[in-house]
């Protein structure tokens, strides 16, 4: 693939939101001239040097791509109704970069592998915090015990950080996911000993399929006590569950905009086990986010400047992305290692 910084230009969709508005100033710095934030607000993009884009128009993001003439990398920081969008790009021959969580879309782009590969484009999957620097420390301990037999993510949130629209939907609608797995009690690094709640990130599932580990479960708290122990309880009562609740989980998405008890700090610790082996990994950091936002950038300069292989790939299958916690040091991210 590529070398050196490529000409050609980087399109941010939803590069003003809260995860992408990261995304494009980091890559601005790094690729000046070069980026070209995108969203459904014409006006907004443009005061940005960007223009309108919909993901929810096949059509449309086609003629974006036609009219661009030059892209060599789309990233998505906002989740597309459908895979149709990334595998546009990737049968053009351009690179994705991809932010989303949801295991349906991420497993429909996965399939697009082959194509990608004979197009000479490549797709990251599984970027930003969780996914992302999740399945990047669950790849760690699973190596350091040889080959988990299970894997244990724990995801902490700052219930005070001002999430993004888009991600908060995306909370409230995984909270209407059936779950079968129990919660626990663990240690979160900063956070003292929390009880943590099996919530659907992609991560577990991914994990399962790109490490071969048989069992792997990631489960969320957020870091005001009371408002987990609401929310999960919410949950119980199977309210927002079913067809008929899209008005709880509307205002439900709603208050979580609004209301802000707690931190902006994250926590994410993997723990994985092989008998009665036992090896596990944490970070710490603040503003999920931007953290988030600048995950997606470091992988997007790695696409444009290194050596990264075609065909789609999750974060922690791509070698040369391994020391990302690391690289992330100097935005305030902290890797914490555990006995385990
Ligand atoms: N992997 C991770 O750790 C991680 C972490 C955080 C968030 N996320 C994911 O990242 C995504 C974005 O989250 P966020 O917090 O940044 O949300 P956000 O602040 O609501 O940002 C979404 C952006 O996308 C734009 N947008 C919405 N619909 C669009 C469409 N159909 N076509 C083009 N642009 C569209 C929005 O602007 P307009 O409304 O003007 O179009 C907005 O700028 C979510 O899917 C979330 O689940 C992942």
């Amino acid at each position: 693939m590529k070398s050196g910084a490529p000409g050609g230009r980087i399109l941010v969709v939803g590069g003003y939101g809260a995860v992408g508005s990261t995304v494009t100033s980091q890559l601005k710095e790094w690729f000046p001239g070069q980026v070209v934030p995108g969203g459904r607000d014409g006006a907004r993009a443009r005061r940005q040097g960007g223009q309108r884009v919909d993901v929810g128009d096949l059509a449309g993001f086609r003629q974006v791509l036609d009219e661009l003439g030059d892209v060599l990398v789309v990233v998505l920081c906002v989740e597309p109704p459908e895979a149709a969008v990334a595998r546009t790009c990737l049968t053009r021959g351009i690179h994705v970069v991809d932010v989303g969580a949801s295991r349906r879309l991420l497993d429909a782009v996965a399939e697009w592998h082959e194509p990608a590969v004979d197009a000479g484009a490549t797709a990251v999957l599984s970027v930003g915090v969780a996914p992302g620097l999740t399945n990047l420390l669950a790849r760690r301990a699973h190596e350091a015990v040889g080959g988990a037999d299970r894997l244990d993510l724990t995801v902490l949130l700052g219930a005070g950080e001002r999430h993004g629209a888009d991600a908060v939907r995306w909370t409230v609608a995984a909270l209407a996911e059936p779950v079968t797995a129990r919660p626990k009690r663990i240690a979160v690094p900063g956070y003292g000993r929390r009880t943590v709640h099996p919530f659907p990130f992609s991560d577990q599932y991914t994990l399962r399929r790109t490490l071969g580990v048989p069992e792997a479960t990631t489960r969320l708290c957020l870091d005001s006590r009371p408002l987990t122990a609401a929310l999960f309880a919410l949950r119980r009562t199977g309210l927002l569950g079913g067809a008929g609740r899209p008005g709880l989980q509307r205002a439900l998405t709603g208050s979580f905009s609004r209301v802000h008890f707690g931190g902006d700090g994250f926590a994410v610790r993997a723990d994985a086990r092989r008998g009665d082996h036992r090896a596990a990994c944490a970070l710490t950091g603040r503003a999920q986010s931007r953290v988030s936002g600048l995950v997606a950038a470091y992988v997007t300069r790695e696409l444009l400047t290194a050596s990264v292989p075609a065909g789609v790939h999750h974060i922690e299958q791509l070698p040369t992305l391994a020391d990302l916690p690391e690289r992330l040091a100097a935005h305030g991210v902290t890797v914490r290692h555990l006995a385990g």
